[in-house]
């Protein structure tokens, strides 16, 4: 037996998920060729806030153990090359959605999704960055494979205050970036300098939609989480070859934009994708995380909570209230 948060819902869209702490048997997990696991850490995305309401688009059945990120250590390698003991992280892949998730004491994964932990990084440390580091991680990695440099000019980070904003301000600034950080939280301004953004802009300064398809040449890359009517503000605004990162749409999921941007500035908008990346560029992306990440500030960002305390983050990170990113510490079980 296993403890886990266990998601239920009742047929049609007018019911809700429900949530509860429950001991579950063994084989509520699928098994055949996976590495079977003790989840250790976990955290809560955007994502996991709408999985945690019953998003239709995201899970097709339940009940489900969500969770779409965790760290812990191999209990049995399954007949994989993982040695009981060995520490892994486990981003994506439709874990959590269409597959048990990380909200769990014990999990089974496939070998081929698992990314060995980083020497120098600890199973908090990787949870504290989760899918929004590597999601920060690979964007910025994007950004540079299309010539953005520290001396190109500055480069904008929009929804600055939530988990891949703020990662992507401190991984930006610890690269020698010049961050504008954008926030509808003008409250968090002190913080999100401390994290290294040196300037800031309010969300209603960029987020209304004008009549102009180009304005001034600003930015010379973007990170952004927004989308919507801010994103289409933005393509107007970047400087000549510039790019944007397009990584989320906590902002709006059309895109009112004009050929303008693309066609006399050559601006690039580039899709970025967390979820299905090969093992081999997530490896990657993980250790230079792990070079990369200055450590001691990572507990500027986060907030430890519980597994009982996970309904009310889901509400709060759909209600855009969560500042950085809140750890799941799943070593202790209610009940
Ligand atoms: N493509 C990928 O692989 C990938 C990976 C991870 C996340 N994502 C997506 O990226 C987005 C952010 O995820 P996250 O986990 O970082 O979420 P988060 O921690 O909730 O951060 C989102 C931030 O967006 C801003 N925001 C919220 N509502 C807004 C609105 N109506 N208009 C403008 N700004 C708004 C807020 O920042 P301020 O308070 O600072 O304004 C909020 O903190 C989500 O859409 C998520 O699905 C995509």
């Amino acid at each position: 037996m296993f403890h886990a948060l266990l998601l239920e819902k009742q047929a049609g869209e007018e019911h809700p998920a429900t949530a509860r702490i429950a001991e579950l048997p063994e084989d509520f997990l699928p098994t055949e060729g996976r590495v079977l696991l003790r989840p250790l850490y976990s955290n809560v995305n955007y994502k996991d806030g709408l999985i945690l309401a019953g998003n239709s688009r995201l899970v097709p059945q339940y009940p489900l153990i969500p969770g779409i990120d965790f760290a812990g250590e191999v209990i049995d390698g399954g007949g994989s090359d993982f040695k009981p003991g060995e520490q892994v992280i486990l981003t994506g892949w439709r874990v959590g959605e269409i597959w048990p998730g990380g909200y769990a004491s014990m999990a089974r994964i496939k070998p081929e999704w698992l990314v060995r932990l980083p020497r120098n990084m600890q199973l908090r440390q990787a949870m504290i960055l989760g899918t929004a580091g590597l999601t920060a991680m690979l964007s910025i990695a994007a950004l540079e494979g299309r010539g953005l440099r520290p001396d190109g000019g500055p480069v904008l980070v929009t929804g600055a205050a939530g988990g891949v904003g703020a990662l992507s301000v401190l991984l930006l600034a610890q690269l020698g970036y010049q961050v504008t950080a954008v926030t509808g939280r003008l409250e968090q301004a002190a913080w999100l300098q401390q994290l290294g953004a040196q300037d800031i802009i309010a969300r209603e300064e960029i987020n209304e939609v004008i009549a102009r398809p180009l304005e001034s040449e600003r930015w010379a890359g973007c990170i952004d989480v927004v989308g919507g009517a801010m994103l289409a503000r933005i393509l107007g605004q970047m400087a000549y070859g510039g790019s944007v990162a397009a990584v989320g749409l906590t902002g709006g999921a059309d895109l009112p934009t004009r050929m303008m941007p693309f066609l006399l500035r050559g601006v690039a908008l580039l899709g970025i994708d967390s979820v299905m990346q090969p093992l081999a560029i997530r490896q990657q992306a993980w250790d230079r995380l792990a070079a990369l990440t200055p450590f001691e500030m990572l507990e500027r960002l986060t907030e430890e909570i519980g597994p009982a305390e996970l309904p009310a983050c889901g509400e709060a990170i759909r209600a855009g209230q969560v500042r950085g990113k809140k750890l799941v510490r799943l070593d202790s079980w209610p009940g």
